[in-house]
């Protein structure tokens, strides 16, 4: 086995290259609750139109029904952190797979839209679940140097996961004419979703506990296996050391959140995942159609502009995983912030003056997702998962992850009203927004690149 020196910080530490592997691949199977997530945040959009004829829903209730998910979104993250610390990750992961999975082939049966609605919520609280313990567990079981990489891991499982389910509908509204998708073509989309919940379920019984879990639960011996396999024994020996001492400094009270010092965490913590929702993501994504349609640009391509979108979306998340570990956190956020910023204030120039071609608010729209991709999508999910202490990181987590979900659930129930009222300066409103997340960034987050996560823990200590 090849060995490599890895430098981090402030320690020198052998890791073999076997044992790096096994950390890549306990994380692919994590992020497979990334591709949950992204799956049954999407799968929604090709399905409405047959719902709405179905269940012959007013304009009111096809929002409910769209949304009816994100509320269990919110609830999902908010219990998952106190019973991850509590029960394990790997436990409540394992809770999230088998809701996803009571939840598709509830909501593919229902002869009720309230039946409906009650298994939409039930597949929120999995990916609200999900959404912060992937990124959480893959943190806590990867070495220093690579955290980066493997967390972002997490948010290429996303966007495929909503490539993934874009195609699976297409091929399932196939199958039928209009009036067979309205009887049965939305159950089969949602019920689809069954078979990643099967195999994020199945995977999950082969990877092993979160070693920092372990090492907190008194459960040492395991926990220095763990990081055996992750990076050799003598990485294990300091890591467990480190590990082992941070701990014994920290309380575990979620008060300590507000302490001075490590509340400057939760303020990161919380502020970045609002900024990554206010900044406009999910808008520019729902409504790219739109945008594309309303600037004359249909999809007479054989790839449709979802496609297109996503595809850069992918790309340039591959960057991010490619640069986060070497660049760091600090630039790549500030980059994708002044990125968007651009993007959105040309876009709202070219749609509020109509003054460019169509092909202009394509490019627009692609620079502003890129820029995302590059960093305010997995970077975001990275900081978040790393910045707090062991003993409360799960609570922590849920508060910056329930942050994140409410933030998501009002931008798409406002967004409407706002379009209504400010037409195409809209984007300029999101354009401002990048610019306080740019200022936000360059004053108040630090760089965790390469750092141990208790390296980060003990930073906070008489930071303010
Ligand atoms: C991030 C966001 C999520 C968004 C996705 C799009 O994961 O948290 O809201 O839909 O990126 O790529």
């Amino acid at each position: 086995m090849a060995e490599h020196k890895i430098n981090t910080d402030n320690q020198h530490t052998e890791i073999s290259q076997g044992s790096l592997s096994y950390a890549a691949v306990v994380a692919a199977a994590a992020a497979l609750g990334g591709l949950l997530f992204g799956y049954d945040t999407a799968v929604i959009s090709g399905a409405i139109g047959f719902l709405r004829s179905h269940f012959e829903l007013n304009s009111m209730m096809t929002g409910w029904a769209a949304s009816a998910a994100l509320v269990g979104c919110i609830f999902g993250a908010m219990f998952a952190g106190t019973l991850s610390d509590r029960f394990g990750r790997k436990r409540i992961m394992m809770l999230a797979g088998g809701m996803f999975f009571i939840s598709a082939v509830w909501s593919a049966i229902p002869y009720q839209l309230f039946d409906f609605i009650i298994a939409r919520v039930v597949g929120g609280l999995g990916v609200g679940a999900a959404s912060m313990l992937s990124p959480l567990y893959i943190a806590e079981i990867s070495p220093a140097k690579m955290r980066g990489r493997l967390v972002s891991l997490n948010q290429f499982a996303i966007v495929g996961g909503m490539l993934v389910v874009y195609f699976v509908n297409t091929m399932i509204a196939r199958q039928g004419g209009e009036m067979w998708n309205v009887q049965y073509g939305w159950r089969w989309m949602f019920g689809s979703e069954a078979v990643p919940a099967i195999l994020f379920f199945g995977l999950l019984f082969l990877v092993p506990e979160s070693p920092r879990w372990l090492t907190e639960a008194g459960k040492e011996k395991q926990a220095r296996n763990i990081l055996t396999r992750v990076g050799g024994s003598e990485h294990a020996k300091l890591e467990l050391k480190e590990i082992k001492d941070t701990i014994a400094m920290e309380s575990g009270s979620i008060w300590d959140l507000f302490k001075p010092g490590i509340r400057m965490a939760l303020i990161i913590g919380a502020g970045l995942a609002i900024l990554q929702q206010i900044t406009g993501i999910n808008i520019v994504l729902y409504y790219a159609p739109e945008i594309f349609k309303n600037a004359g640009l249909t999809a007479q391509s054989a790839l449709s502009d979802t496609v297109i979108v996503g595809i850069v979306n992918l790309t340039f998340t591959v960057v991010a995983i490619a640069v986060v570990d070497k660049l760091g956190r600090k630039p790549l956020l500030l980059a994708a912030s002044a990125g968007m910023g651009v993007s959105l204030l040309l876009l709202g120039r070219a749609i509020r003056l109509e003054q460019f071609e169509g092909p202009w608010v394509l490019l627009f729209v692609l620079t502003y997702v890129a820029s995302f991709a590059v960093a305010m999508g997995p970077v975001v999910w990275v900081v978040i998962s790393e910045i707090f202490p062991t003993k409360i990181r799960g609570r922590a987590m849920s508060v910056a992850t329930v942050c994140l979900w409410t933030a998501c659930f009002l931008v798409s129930v406002f967004f409407p009203y706002m379009l209504e009222t400010f037409k195409g300066s809209v984007f300029w409103i999101y354009a401002d927004v990048c610019g306080a997340a740019f200022l936000f960034v360059l004053l108040f987050v630090p760089e965790t690149k390469g750092k141990s996560l208790e390296e980060i823990a003990k930073s906070w200590i008489g930071s303010d």
